[in-house]
C-alpha cells in the first residue's frame, strides 16, 4: 500500500490560472490524497451487507459535514455489518470545498483500499476514517503519518524553541477555547522578520483531555524529528498539526478562497505498516507558492490558557483532629473481621463509617510505635496538613491508653496493585488510565518532597501504596509514616528500613541511606510497572531472568522498549507517551543516585513535549540477595547463571543512540 504521490509538473502552471480565475480549486481537492492507511488483513466480500452499509455511509458524509462545521460521525447498519464513519474538513476551508474533497475522498478510498473494512484517507482540506469498530471519542495515533519540508532552516537552534512555543501554544488554544471547534492556526515571528505558521486540529468527538494528547504527541514527533525543517505535518485519524514558513491557511473564516498548498514532488517512502512511523519528504516549491500569495493573514488575539486548579489545596481551618474510641469502635464495628481492609506495615487497617454517613479508613497502629503522646498528635497535626488531591488525606487520630489509630478519608476503589497485577481486572486499566495515574503519583511525589510546607520522603512507595478513588484518580497514602510512628526524619539514615523490598533503592535496602532520590527509585519501579503490568520481583527467579529493570533497560538498549508493555494495553496508547515513561522510567531507577532527577524535573518531563530527555545508564542489579547490587559482585557470584553474567558485562554504562522515532513497536 504504497503512497501514490505523483507530481504532475502541470499543476504548476495551472495554479495561478486558477488564482486568477478565482475558482474554488475543485480540481485539486480531488487530486491525490495526502496519504492513506488501509487495513488490507480485514476484508469485506464484494456486494455484502458490510459493503451496502458503507456505501451508504460514505454518501452521507460529504453533505452532512458541510452542514455541521466539517465535522461529523456516523454509523449505519447493525450487528457484525456495522460501519462507523468519521470525516473532518480543515477549520478554514468554504463548505463547498469541504465537500467537494469529501466527495473526492469517499471515491478515492474505494479505490485505494479495494474490500476493507478499515481504511483513513487524509487530504489537503479533509480526511475522512471509517471502520468497523466504533473509534468515536477515541484517542488514536497508532497510525502516524510525517510529512516532511525536506529543505533545512538556516538556524535551527533559533527555530527550535520559536516552533515549540508555536505548537505548545497552538494546542493549548485548540484544547481550551470551545470557541475554536478544536481548530486553531497562528503565525509568530522568528530571527525577526520572518513568519512561521502553524496549524493544529482535532476531532471533534475527542474530549479535551484526548485532543491535548494527541496534539502533544504529533507536537512531540515534530520537534524530535524536524525542529529543523522548513516545514512538516502530522496526520492521524484524531488530530492533525502543521507548520510552515509561508502562510497555507486563511484565517477570515469560510469568505476568501483558501491559499494554494504546495504540491509534492519528491517521495521518500516507507512501509506503512499500522502504525509504524512513515515519514514522506515533500519538497515544497516555495518560491512559486511565495509568488502566489495575495491573502493578507490577520493576528490572532492570544487567548490566555484557562488556570489550573491550584494543586496544593492546604486548608486554613484546623478542626480538631481528634476523635474518640468509641466513635471509632462504632464506625468500624468494633475492629470487626467483616471490616478489615488489609493488613499495612504498621497495622491492621478497617473500613468504616461515621455518623454522619462519611466513610473513613482507620488505621490501627500496632504496639511498635515508640511516639510519647504528645509527639504523636503533634506529628498527626503536620502530617494532616500536608493536603492534596493525590494525597490519601488524614483526617485525625484517636489515642487511648495502648491503641493508637489514624483516620483517613476512604478512597473506594482499592489499591493500584490489585488492578495492575491482577489479569482479569487489567484491562480497566487503559494506557489513557495509567497514564493519569503516573502523572498523579508524580504529582502527589512532587508536593511531598518540594511543594508541601514540611518535606517528607515516602520511604515506601509502592503499588499497594497508591489508592485510587471512584474516578480512578491516584492517592498515595502511608506517607509520612515514619515521623507517625516516630523514626528519626533528620538524620537520612536509619536501622529500621520502612521501604519494600524490589521498590528499594540500593543505598536504602543496602545503608538506610534515604533521601528524595530514593523515593524517586521507587517512582522508577512503579511506573515500569504500570508500563508492564508486571511486578518487580526479584525473588522468584528460578530460570534465572533478571527483574524488570534489567529487562526494561536491556529492550532499550536494543531499541524494542516498547516490548515491554503491557499486552493488554493492546493498541489503544500513544507511543510517545509510553516511551516518554519507559525513559524516565530508567532515569529513576539508576543507580548513581546524582543521576536520578529530581521528582520537579519528573513532573516536568511528564508534562511538556519539549523536553529533551537525558541519557540513562543502567539500573543496578538486583539479584538474588542484598549485596549484590555491583557488577564485580554479580560477576563474582557462582549463583549467578553465565547468562545474567554476559549480559552485565555487556551493559554500556550509557545509552544514546536510541531515539524515538527509529523503534518501531509491534
Ligand atoms: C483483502 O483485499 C485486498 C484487495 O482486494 C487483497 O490485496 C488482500 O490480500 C486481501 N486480504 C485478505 C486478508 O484477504
Ligand atoms: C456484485 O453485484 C454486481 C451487480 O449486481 C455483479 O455484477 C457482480 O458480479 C457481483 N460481484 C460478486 C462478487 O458477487
Ligand atoms: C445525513 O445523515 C443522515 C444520517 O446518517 C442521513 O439520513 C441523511 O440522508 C444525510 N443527509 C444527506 C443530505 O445526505
Ligand atoms: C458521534 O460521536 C459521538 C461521540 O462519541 C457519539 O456520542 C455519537 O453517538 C456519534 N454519532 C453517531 C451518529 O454515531
Ligand atoms: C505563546 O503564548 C505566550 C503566553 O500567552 C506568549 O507570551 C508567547 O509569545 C506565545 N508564543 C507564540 C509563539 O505565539
Amino acid at each position: 500500500m504504497a503512497p501514490s504521490f505523483s507530481p504532475n509538473p502541470l499543476v504548476f502552471l495551472i495554479f495561478p490560472l486558477f488564482l486568477l480565475l478565482s475558482t474554488t480549486f475543485h480540481t485539486l481537492t480531488t487530486a491525490d490524497p495526502l496519504y492513506q492507511s488501509c487495513e488490507t488483513t480485514l476484508n469485506y466480500t464484494s456486494n455484502s451487507t458490510f459493503e451496502s452499509n458503507l456505501n451508504t455511509l460514505l454518501a452521507s458524509l460529504p453533505s452532512n459535514a458541510s452542514l455541521n462545521n466539517g465535522f461529523y460521525n456516523t454509523t449505519t447498519g447493525k450487528n457484525q455489518d456495522t460501519v462507523y464513519g468519521l470525516v473532518l474538513c480543515r477549520g478554514d476551508v468554504k463548505k463547498s470545498i469541504c465537500e467537494s474533497c469529501l466527495d473526492g475522498a469517499i471515491k478515492e478510498i474505494k479505490q485505494r483500499c479495494p474490500n476493507n473494512k478499515i481504511a483513513a484517507i487524509w487530504y489537503e482540506y479533509c480526511q475522512l476514517h471509517y471502520s468497523d469498530k466504533r473509534f468515536f471519542s477515541l484517542m488514536e495515533d497508532a497510525t502516524k503519518v510525517t510529512l516532511v519540508n525536506t529543505v533545512n532552516i538556516a538556524n535551527p537552534a533559533q527555530f527550535l524553541p520559536v516552533l515549540n512555543d508555536l505548537l505548545s501554544n497552538l494546542s493549548t488554544r485548540a484544547v481550551n477555547d470551545p470557541s475554536l471547534g478544536m481548530f486553531a492556526t497562528e503565525k509568530t515571528k522568528f530571527m525577526g522578520s520572518q513568519d512561521v505558521y502553524g496549524m493544529v486540529q482535532c476531532a471533534r468527538d475527542l474530549s479535551m483531555n484526548d485532543c491535548s494528547r494527541c496534539l502533544q504527541g504529533a507536537a512531540g514527533d515534530v520537534m524530535g524529528c524536524c525542529s529543523s525543517n522548513r516545514g512538516a505535518r502530522v496526520l492521524t485519524t484524531s488530530c492533525n498539526l502543521r507548520f510552515e514558513l509561508y502562510p497555507f491557511y486563511t484565517d477570515s473564516g469560510p469568505t476568501s478562497a483558501p491559499p494554494v498548498s504546495p504540491s509534492t514532488s519528491t517521495v521518500s517512502k516507507g512501509s506503512i505498516s499500522k502504525s509504524s512511523q512513515v515519514i514522506i519528504a515533500i519538497v515544497v516549491p516555495i518560491v512559486v507558492i511565495f509568488g502566489l500569495f495575495f491573502i493578507i493573514v490577520a493576528c490572532f488575539i492570544l487567548r490566555k490558557p484557562k488556570k489550573k486548579s491550584n494543586d496544593d489545596e492546604e486548608i486554613s481551618t484546623v478542626e480538631s483532629l481528634q476523635f474518640d474510641l468509641d466513635t471509632i469502635k462504632v464506625a468500624t464495628n468494633n475492629f470487626s473481621d467483616e471490616n478489615k481492609l488489609g493488613q499495612g506495615g504498621f497495622g491492621d487497617v478497617y473500613r468504616g463509617a461515621l455518623q454522619n454517613g462519611q466513610e473513613i479508613a482507620v488505621k490501627r497502629l500496632s504496639s511498635a510505635s515508640r511516639q510519647g503522646v504528645l509527639e504523636f498528635k503533634n506529628e498527626v497535626q503536620l502530617v494532616a496538613k500536608l493536603q492534596h488531591r493525590n494525597l490519601v488525606r488524614l483526617l485525625g487520630c484517636c489515642e487511648d491508653g495502648e491503641e493508637k489509630i489514624l483516620v483517613y478519608e476512604y478512597v473506594p476503589n482499592t489499591s493500584l496493585d490489585n488492578f495492575l497485577f491482577d489479569p482479569s481486572k487489567k484491562e480497566h486499566l487503559t494506557w489513557e488510565r495509567r497514564y493519569k495515574i503516573i502523572g498523579g503519583v508524580a504529582r502527589g511525589l512532587l508536593y511531598l518532597h518540594e511543594d508541601s510546607r514540611v518535606r517528607i520522603i515516602h520511604r515506601d512507595l509502592k503499588a499497594s501504596n497508591i489508592l485510587l478513588d471512584s474516578n480512578m484518580n491516584p492517592k498515595i497514602s502511608d506517607f509520612g509514616m515514619a515521623r507517625l510512628v516516630g523514626v528519626d526524619q533528620t538524620q537520612g539514615r536509619t536501622n529500621i528500613i520502612a521501604g519494600t523490598y524490589g521498590y528499594m533503592a540500593p543505598e536504602y535496602a543496602m545503608n538506610g541511606q534515604f533521601s528524595v532520590k530514593s523515593d524517586v527509585f521507587s517512582f522508577g519501579v512503579l511506573l515500569l510497572e504500570i508500563i508492564s503490568g508486571q511486578k518487580n520481583n526479584y525473588f522468584n527467579q528460578s530460570d534465572g531472568a533478571t527483574g524488570l529493570l534489567s529487562y526494561a533497560w536491556r529492550l532499550w538498549k536494543e531499541g524494542t522498549p516498547m516490548e515491554i508493555m503491557d499486552p493488554t494495553l493492546g493498541g489503544t496508547f500513544s507511543r510517545n507517551e509510553v516511551m516518554r515513561c519507559i525513559h524516565i522510567g530508567l532515569l529513576c531507577v539508576q543507580e548513581d543516585v546524582s543521576e536520578r532527577p529530581i521528582m520537579s524535573s519528573i513532573v516536568l518531563m511528564l508534562n511538556s513535549f519539549s523536553v529533551t530527555l537525558p541519557r540513562s545508564s543502567p539500573p543496578p542489579f538486583f539479584l538474588r540477595g542484598r549485596k549484590e547490587f555491583s557488577r564485580n559482585a554479580i560477576l563474582s557470584d557462582p549463583r549467578v547463571s553465565e547468562t545474567e553474567k554476559s549480559a552485565c558485562n555487556s551493559m554500556p554504562m550509557s545509552v544514546n543512540e536510541v531515539t524515538i522515532t527509529e523503534i518501531d513497536p509491534r
